[in-house]
């Protein structure tokens, strides 16, 4: 990818990612989300933000913990190894330039577009107990292409789910540039995971907050264990000298995933193929993996949350960035729609 020059200094391409504040962070957006948002740092000019407008696309009715989940969450970030040295963390809602793009592309975009993104009816279908009929809900795709568009990002690093609202964000780009004119917005591609989805604790295919089958980054050593003792596993071995499945077994999964002891993993499945290992002992040592693994992460965490003013600070500064380049875009935006009094 050409980089351009600035001064002598190579300016690196612009990546942009955002989560919702619903609830504390998971092993889930370690390996999805996070785990791809960490290494991009050393390439890439990463804006990483808290979608906080975004939650209440399906949360409105009760805000009360968005905020303290906001800086929970960034705490999160910074536990998994982002660093707000080197990225620049904001608040969407501390950006209202968003709302104002998002307006001006809603002007633009056919609603039956919006319909069509699969995971509209999806998310309908999925949550019953919740009130989706708002324009917010439907709109949600469009936010999001307003959040990306505004800092000229060519790549967003996300899960799979996401896909499809970047599609409608490339296609809402293209008419916008088409009406009014050159290459005002740039298109955003999306960045992949490499690894994907993380299996539940109770072998459900994807570990979720709404399945209630995670382990947080803010579980404790305790909890953590607790947690794996009664994770599902292969249910046709109800006794150790009873040869198990490895394939597809979420405890497998996570020491695939977590366990740096090769060796060790490896002799664990054969033992257990050949029913020569308790799920005690796979168990504990997938716990003692997962806890040297959380660890350090721990400890960032619970150090960033130890200075919440600081935390507070780190935000407010990268929202002030942020309404910088934010500016500059709307400027160019409302130039090329010719809404400018002079
Ligand atoms: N929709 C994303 C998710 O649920 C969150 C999000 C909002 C986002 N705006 C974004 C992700 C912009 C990437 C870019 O995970």
């Amino acid at each position: 990818m050409a980089s351009q020059l600035t001064g002598g200094v190579a300016a690196r391409s612009r990546v942009v990612s955002g989560m919702r504040p619903t609830g504390r962070l998971h092993l889930g957006h370690l390996v999805g989300a996070l785990g791809n948002w960490v290494p991009l740092q050393e390439q890439y000019d990463c804006f990483y933000f808290v979608a906080d407008w975004h939650a209440l696309t399906s949360d409105f009715a009760d805000t009360s913990q968005l905020t303290a989940y906001a800086y929970e969450n960034v705490a999160d970030w910074m536990g998994a190894g982002l660093d707000p040295e080197r990225s620049t963390f904001f608040i969407q809602s501390l950006v209202p330039e968003h709302a104002e793009l998002y307006l001006l592309l809603s002007m633009v975009v056919p609603v039956p577009w919006l319909e069509r993104v699969p995971t509209y009816k999806e998310q309908q279908d999925a949550l019953k107990d919740k009130d989706l009929s708002s324009i917010g809900f439907l709109g949600y795709p469009l936010l999001q292409t307003a959040d990306v568009a505004m800092y000229d990002a060519r790549f967003v690093p996300v899960g799979e789910d996401q896909v499809a609202h970047l599609e409608l964000a490339r296609e809402a780009v293209r008419r916008f540039n088409n009406f009014f004119g050159g290459e005002a917005l740039v298109e955003p591609q999306p960045l992949l995971t490499p690894f994907g989805r993380l299996p539940g604790l109770d072998g459900d295919k994807k570990m979720s907050k709404s399945l209630g089958n995670t382990i947080h980054l803010s579980d404790s050593s305790d909890e953590l264990k607790k947690k794996v003792m009664r994770m599902y596993t292969d249910p046709k071995r109800v006794r150790a000298d009873i040869p198990g499945t490895v394939e597809g077994n979420p405890v497998f999964t996570y020491h695939d995933a977590f366990n740096p002891n090769k060796a060790d993993v490896e002799d664990l499945k054969a033992r257990y193929r050949a029913g020569k290992v308790g799920d005690v002992e796979v168990k504990t040592k997938l716990a003692n993996a997962l806890n040297a693994y959380l660890d350090p992460i721990r400890e960032r965490r619970a150090a960033a949350l130890a200075t919440p003013e600081q935390l507070k600070e780190i935000l407010f500064e990268g929202s002030r960035r942020a309404r910088k380049v934010a500016g500059e875009t709307m400027g160019r935006v409302r130039e090329a729609m010719r809404i400018v009094y002079r």
